[in-house]
This record gives structure tokens, C-alpha cells and sequence, in this order.
């Protein structure tokens, strides 16, 4: 089976706008979250979506599928987020193996609940390269030259910009690969993954990169939410889409 996963456990410090976690904040007609959601529902090959949301959040979040009608309870279940963002992802992982056992061919798609404008060719290509390589994660090539600083003083390398990308979501795995991966890790360890992707890296599990799309925004701070009014306003996610 293909499980959805949207990651909503965080409370958006670094968006200084509401005392509401940003996933909840509106974005034309409805919440990024609720944007999010339908993306993916529209995706025919994701069996059961899954939602890890901040515990404090879980009422609020529920009363918003039932006010958009989408309280299907055999199509979207909602879990309470974890402590970090890999904390949210297993524990949807637990919830997934509680209700449909261990399955060798199980794929998780994890998203950020505050990426609304993913598209129907990334969650397919996502899916497609999970199923073939175990684990693949979307991409944009960097546009700008990435500059390398250890002391935030200095420069100490410049890596060629050919060579560099900038990780989007989604983010997708075969369940049991990257369980098994995070076991073998140290507890030092866990604590420096910033991403899900690195778990496979640390280990030399092969990652595909499936190219994102520059309008594949996470929604971090006060000028992406604007940045993300415009795209909404504009259609710019479908016209983007089109051109590739
Ligand atoms: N996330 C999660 N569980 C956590 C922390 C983050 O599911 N414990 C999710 C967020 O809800 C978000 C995504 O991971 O959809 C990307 O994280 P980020 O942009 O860092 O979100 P926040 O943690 O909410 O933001 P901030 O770091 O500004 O507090």
C-alpha cells in the first residue's frame, strides 16, 4: 500500500504572525493544511493519508476536515506529531503498522504539511522512484552558488553550484527500509538529522532525486506566506508545471 504522510506536528516559531501554527493559516479560500491535503487526494495512487499534527492542535484539526468535508475515516487519519519532524514521521509509521501490519512493498510519501503547491508529477515520480530505489527525495538545482561557512565568519569552500540542489518535499520511502536504517542509529546520531532523507545517507542507502518545482515553496516565514497569496492569486504553480 501507498500511505500519505503530511507533517504538521511544528508550531511555526519562525513565522511570528499568530499564536496558530502556520499550517492553519489561511490561504485564499482555506488553510495551507487544507490546500495541502486535497494535493494529495487528488493523487490516485496514495491509498490512505496520514497527518501527524501537533497535539495541542488534533481538535482544531479535526473540526476543519469536518467544516471541508473530509472527514473520511477510512481515507484520512489524523496522529499527534512527534517532538521533531523524524519524531512526527514515526509516529505516523507506528500508527500505519498498528492499523495494516508490516508489509515489505509499503511506501510512505512524507510532505510538509506547509508545501501546498506540490504537484501531481512530483507525488507520481515520488511514488514511481520509491517503488524502483527504495528512497528518493524531490530537488530543485540551486540557483544561487552555495558558499560554505564553518565559523559563520568566514569562507571556508565554495562547491560547485553543478552539483548542488536544494531539498523540497516530498520525501519517499519504502516503510520497512528506513525503519530498519533509523534503528542502526545512534542516539547522537538522531540527534543531528535535520531531514528524513539523511537517515538513508548516514547509512549509504541510495537516495534518487526527483526534480521538484521552484514553486514547491515551504511556507517559513512572513515573505513566503506572501510569496505563497501571489501563487494562489496567479496560478503561477499550474503555468510552472506546464512549461517543464
Ligand atoms: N513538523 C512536524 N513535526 C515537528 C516539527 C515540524 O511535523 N515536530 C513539520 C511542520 O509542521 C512543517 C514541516 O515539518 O510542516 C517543516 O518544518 P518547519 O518549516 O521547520 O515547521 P515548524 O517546525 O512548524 O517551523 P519553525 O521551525 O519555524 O518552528
Amino acid at each position: 500500500m501507498v500511505f500519505g504522510a503530511i507533517l504538521a506536528g511544528g508550531s511555526g516559531t519562525r513565522m511570528h504572525i499568530s499564536n496558530m501554527p502556520k499550517q492553519f493559516l489561511p490561504l485564499d479560500d482555506k488553510p495551507i493544511i487544507i490546500h495541502t491535503l486535497e494535493k494529495m487526494l487528488m493523487c490516485s495512487k496514495i491509498d490512505v493519508i496520514y497527518i501527524g499534527v501537533n497535539p495541542a492542535w488534533l481538535g482544531y484539526m479535526s473540526d476543519l476536515l469536518e467544516k471541508y468535508e473530509l472527514d473520511f475515516d477510512d481515507k484520512i487519519v489524523l496522529t499527534p506529531g512527534g517532538k521533531n519532524r523524524n519524531d512526527t514521521i514515526f509516529n505516523i509509521i507506528n500508527e500505519i503498522e498498528k492499523k495494516y501490519g508490516e508489509d515489505e512493498e509499503n511506501i510512505i510519501v512524507t510532505h510538509d504539511a506547509v508545501r501546498p503547491f506540490v504537484t501531481l508529477r512530483i507525488l507520481d515520480e515520488n511514488i514511481e522512484n520509491a517503488k524502483t530505489y527504495g528512497a528518493c527525495d524531490t530537488v530543485i538545482s540551486a540557483v544561487d552558488t552555495i558558499v560554505m561557512s564553518k565559523d559563520h565568519e568566514q569562507i571556508d569552500s565554495i562547491p560547485d553550484r553543478t552539483m548542488m540542489y536544494q531539498g523540497q518535499t516530498p520525501q519517499t520511502f519504502k516503510i520497512n527500509l528506513i525503519k530498519n536504517l533509523y534503528k542502526q542509529l545512534k542516539p547522537s546520531e538522531k540527534n543531528i538529522l535535520t531531514d528524513a532523507c539523511k537517515i538513508c545517507v548516514m547509512k549509504g542507502a541510495p537516495v534518487k532525486l526527483v526534480k521538484g518545482n521552484s514553486s514547491n515553496i515551504k511556507i517559513t516565514t512572513i515573505s513566503d506566506y506572501k510569496i505563497a497569496q501571489v501563487i494562489v492569486g496567479g496560478n503561477i504553480a499550474e503555468l510552472e508545471e506546464e512549461k517543464q
